[in-house]
């Protein structure tokens, strides 16, 4: 997680973010603080990306890289306002042991765009992904790389509309179908006939935008259509308030890159 000090809306590259809507910074930083204790309490670990001036949108963790088995694809950004963030990340990968760091070829906005779940990559493209980045990430990981078509600019990235609930079995999901085009959403009911399906309002308080332990679900409270459905399958929800960083388009997951296997895994990855 990168704490939201130099957060601000100064630029607008989704329909979220509006430059003319103030952030509350003490608040921001609040409702971020709240988020990562939170973790902790739970029993993650938490470790912290220095955030850099000049790059307001860093508290987007989730966007700079993707790590599966502890190898590292870091991030490659659509537009130049974010580009710098990639190196950061790349860095940070680098000196906390990671073996394996690809600087990729193809745009790839990390975890905004990649999902894993126990056997599968899924990857969204429309709004920021290049499509040829799925490629480049199945040949990096040797996963099966599913692509999925985004066509609502509110959800401009896969994490936004879409969210893995236990990536230990392949059928936990919950998703929002609107967010996708036809042909996506037959290949998603294919793939997770069971899955939790969203609603408008659910998906529009970013309740998607969620990240999962297998068990606890930390997603924002005003998804809160949401909890019941979750608790139905076995799973508890953890809410929590982030409205500041709404207002960059963002919620839970956009501010937490999953380090999946950290470093000193390498060697069980490829042993
Ligand atoms: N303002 C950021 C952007 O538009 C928000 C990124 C949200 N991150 C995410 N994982 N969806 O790029």
């Amino acid at each position: 997680m990168c704490p939201p000090e130099h957060f601000r809306v100064t630029y607008s590259i989704n329909p979220w973010m509006d430059p003319a809507k103030p952030v509350d910074l003490p608040l921001a930083a609040a409702q971020w603080e709240d988020l990562r204790d939170r973790y902790r309490s739970l029993g993650h670990t938490v470790e912290e990306l220095e955030p850099r001036p000049g790059l307001p949108d860093m508290v987007y963790a989730a966007n700079g890289a993707t790590v599966v088995e502890g190898r590292v694809l870091g991030a490659r950004f659509a537009h130049r306002e974010r580009e710098a963030e990639a190196e950061a990340h790349r860095d940070w990968y680098v000196a906390h042991g990671f073996a394996d760091v690809r600087e990729p070829e193809h745009i790839n906005e990390g975890e905004g765009d990649f999902a894993v779940t126990a056997s599968w990559l899924l990857a969204g493209r429309g709004f920021r992904s290049s499509p040829l980045s799925h490629g480049e990430a199945q040949e990096f990981f040797g996963r099966p790389v599913i692509g999925l078509d985004l066509v609502d600019p509110r959800y401009y990235h896969l994490d936004t509309a879409l969210c893995v609930l236990d990536d230990t079995v392949d059928g936990e999901v919950m998703y929002y179908p609107p967010a996708f085009s036809t042909g996506s959403r037959a290949v998603l009911e294919r793939l997770f006939p069971d899955a939790l399906v969203a609603t408008g309002p659910d998906a529009v308080a970013l309740g998607l935008n969620a990240v999962s332990d297998g068990h606890h679900v930390l997603l924002p409270q005003a998804a809160a259509g949401l909890f019941d459905p979750l608790r139905e399958r076995g799973y508890e929800p953890v809410p929590v308030d982030l409205t500041e960083l709404l207002k960059g388009g963002g919620s839970v997951k956009c501010v937490t890159a999953e380090l999946r296997a950290g470093p000193g895994s390498l060697e069980v990855s490829q042993a």
